[in-house]
């Protein structure tokens, strides 16, 4: 049998706060498979950057386990990057530098970090603007760099947190394509998280849905419609709208603003 790339096994996860503990997620179990393009859905608050980081190895969960290529994952390591929601690029640097800054502590034989950090700018299509501060470029130009810093370690898995919220929707759309010529490209698994059921149903192969406090799993759907997608397409508005009723179910609406 095909072994699932990261495994949720019953994950709880609860903060102590000054007024006791908050729960988070509560006994969270679920399979994502190698190259698989999943995106997770859900209210502000249910969870969905708490799980990013519990995949990443930020965090621990209180009870359960987080598998990764059937091993525990018990710290960070560059086989699972991640790009937050914020860009979390450094400003002081031009955007050849905030790319190769992760390679340099990383050995990857006689090859230069600035050498692979070219050859990932020239994929997302930045060369050209390699020597640019990054706090001189759009919003959209930003994320792209912050793309390609997370390619350019060459991770299994990248794990990406709402990367397209703060963008316009032209240059969102352009990036969703990207992204999705990228992911083809390379056949990375991807974990992506959204407040967009549009976004999800456009990109996924897979749709978790998390609501409720604490987050549970309301609904596990698989898109197997084929790409480029229209979103007049009669299955996946059936696929939306039984996202929709899970979303909205009264047991479970917490005033999201999807
Ligand atoms: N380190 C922490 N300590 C205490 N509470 C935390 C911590 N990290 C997250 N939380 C709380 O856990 C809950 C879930 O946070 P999380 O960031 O995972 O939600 P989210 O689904 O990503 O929300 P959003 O869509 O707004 O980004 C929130 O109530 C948040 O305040
Ligand atoms: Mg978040």
């Amino acid at each position: 049998m095909l072994e699932p790339k990261i495994k949720f096994e019953n994950v709880v996860k609860n903060f102590k706060t000054s007024s006791g503990d908050n729960h988070i997620l509560g006994n969270l179990s679920f399979d994502i498979f190698a190259e698989e393009f999943v995106c997770v859905l859900g209210p502000s608050g249910c969870g969905k950057s708490t799980i990013l980081s519990l995949i990443a190895g930020l965090l621990k969960p209180s009870s359960g386990k987080v598998i990764f290529n059937s091993k525990l994952v018990e710290r960070p390591d560059s086989s699972r990057t991640l790009v937050f929601q914020e860009y979390a690029l450094f400003p002081w640097l031009n955007i050849l530098d905030n790319v190769a800054f992760g390679l340099t502590t990383k050995n990857h034989g006689k090859e230069k970090p600035q050498k692979k950090a070219m050859e990932y700018l020239n994929l997302v299509g930045l060369s050209e603007y390699k020597n640019y501060p990054v706090n001189q470029v759009s919003g959209g130009m930003r994320q792209r760099v912050a793309l390609a810093r997370a390619l350019a370690v060459e991770p299994e898995v990248l794990l990406l947190d709402e990367p397209f919220g703060a963008l316009d929707q032209q240059t969102r759309e352009n990036m969703q394509n990207e992204l999705l010529r990228l992911w083809m490209k390379t056949k990375k698994t991807v974990i992506f998280v959204t407040h967009s059921v549009d976004e999800a149903l456009k990109l996924a192969d897979r749709i978790l849905v998390i609501g409720g406090k604490p987050g549970k799993l309301l609904f596990d759907a698989t898109v197997a419609v084929s790409r480029p997608r229209d979103l007049k397409d009669s299955h996946l508005i059936n696929i939306r709208n039984q996202i929709l009723d899970n979303l909205t179910h009264p047991d479970f609406f917490m005033g999201s603003d999807i």
